[in-house]
């Protein structure tokens, strides 16, 4: 490996550690996952690897056809030195894009060809969400990881033309996704805020990187895993988004979940949680209790990032959630010490 790849995968393995780290220091809980062997999926040269950040995820449900072993390859637009090879390299993964998109308007819609119904996987081990009929944007796929990159970026670009509510007035860039198009784990939050709506990607600004803690403490590269909004254009002065735009955005979102179909929604915050589920009920209430979305897929709601950096006192509430999100999709989860 070139010495400039290397210098780099060390710098994104110690961030990542250091982000670990970070969260649980804050969290209270701290020290490492319990200390076994390291895997033997671990890079050779990264022994001391905790369990937590190895590569190796559980397999989805066999009902879930679609997972092909294929070489990460990100169309991010981070710059291609950024991956962390040293556990990036064995996951099936790819990264898409955030990039904005203006001038390109799809000239195609985009299809949700699911060939038929995934049976609803009930959680393991953990409070089963109440059995609902398969939803129809929920079905098994064969798609590719290329298909759903693919089919993605039609969405990005029919959304960086889009003009089904007010907000699109007032944005900079639309803010579509990040992350793994391949992913079990989706984050959702409310929309972009003014870092957001300047890069055109999802959570880079101070709620975001608190998020980066929180994906980082459950074992995972941010990249791992797909994150995106409820609406994809900047609210005025970073207000809610109302019902009503919810509602304009919300064919937008259903189509990535479709896409995506991961195994688990974390939705950040209520609004997160009344644009998937329509509830109206307090995130007080709600978090810490698993929903289904479209009654297929679980949907843990938590607190919103930007609510914990006002109220870190919160991140043991969240930490708690993410545990049994952890635990549901089969992860190590680190003892409090
Ligand atoms: N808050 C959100 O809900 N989403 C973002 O993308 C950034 C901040
Ligand atoms: Fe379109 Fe959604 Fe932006 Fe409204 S918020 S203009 S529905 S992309």
């Amino acid at each position: 490996m070139e010495a400039d790849a290397l210098r780099q995968e060390l710098a994104d393995l110690t961030a990542a550690v250091r982000a670990f780290l970070d969260w649980h220091v804050m969290t209270g809980t701290t020290g490492l996952p319990p200390g076994e062997a390291p895997s033997s999926a671990a890079p050779a040269h990264l022994p001391h690897l905790p369990a937590s950040l190895e590569p190796e995820r559980p397999p989805r449900s066999p009902a879930a056809t679609y997972e092909e072993p294929k070489p990460a390859r990100p169309l991010s637009a981070a710059p291609a030195a950024a991956p962390v090879a040293a556990y990036e390299a064995p996951r099936p993964a790819g990264s898409v894009t955030a990039a904005p998109m203006h001038a390109a308007q799809a000239t195609e819609p985009v299809r949700q060809d699911r060939p038929s119904p995934r049976p609803v996987e009930a959680p393991r081990a953990v409070a089963a969400p109440v059995a609902a009929a398969p939803a129809p944007t929920a079905g098994p796929t064969t798609d590719t990881l290329d298909e759903r990159r693919a089919r993605l970026t039609v969405l990005a670009s029919e959304v960086a033309g889009c003009q089904r509510c007010d907000l699109h007035a007032g944005r900079t860039h639309t803010v579509v996704q990040r992350g793994n198009p391949n992913s079990e784990l989706v984050f959702i939050g409310e929309g972009p805020g003014m870092e957001e709506d300047r890069s055109g990607e999802p959570f880079v600004g101070p709620a975001g990187q608190l998020l980066d803690k929180m994906i980082a403490a459950m074992g995972y590269h941010r990249d791992d895993v797909y994150i995106c909004n409820i609406v994809k254009c900047r609210p005025p002065n970073n207000r809610k988004p109302e019902a009503a735009e919810m509602a304009a955005c919300s064919p937008y979102l259903a189509t990535q979940l479709g896409i995506v179909n991961p195994r688990v929604i974390v939705a950040l915050g209520a609004t997160a949680v009344q644009g998937l589920i329509g509830t109206t009920e307090g995130i007080t209430r709600l978090r810490g209790t698993w929903k289904l979305y479209k009654g297929a897929i679980p949907l843990m709601p938590t607190f919103h990032p930007a609510y914990l950096l006002r109220q870190p006192s919160a991140k043991r509430e969240v930490w708690s959630d993410l545990k049994m999100v952890m635990t549901f999709l089969g992860r190590s989860v680190p003892e409090r010490h």
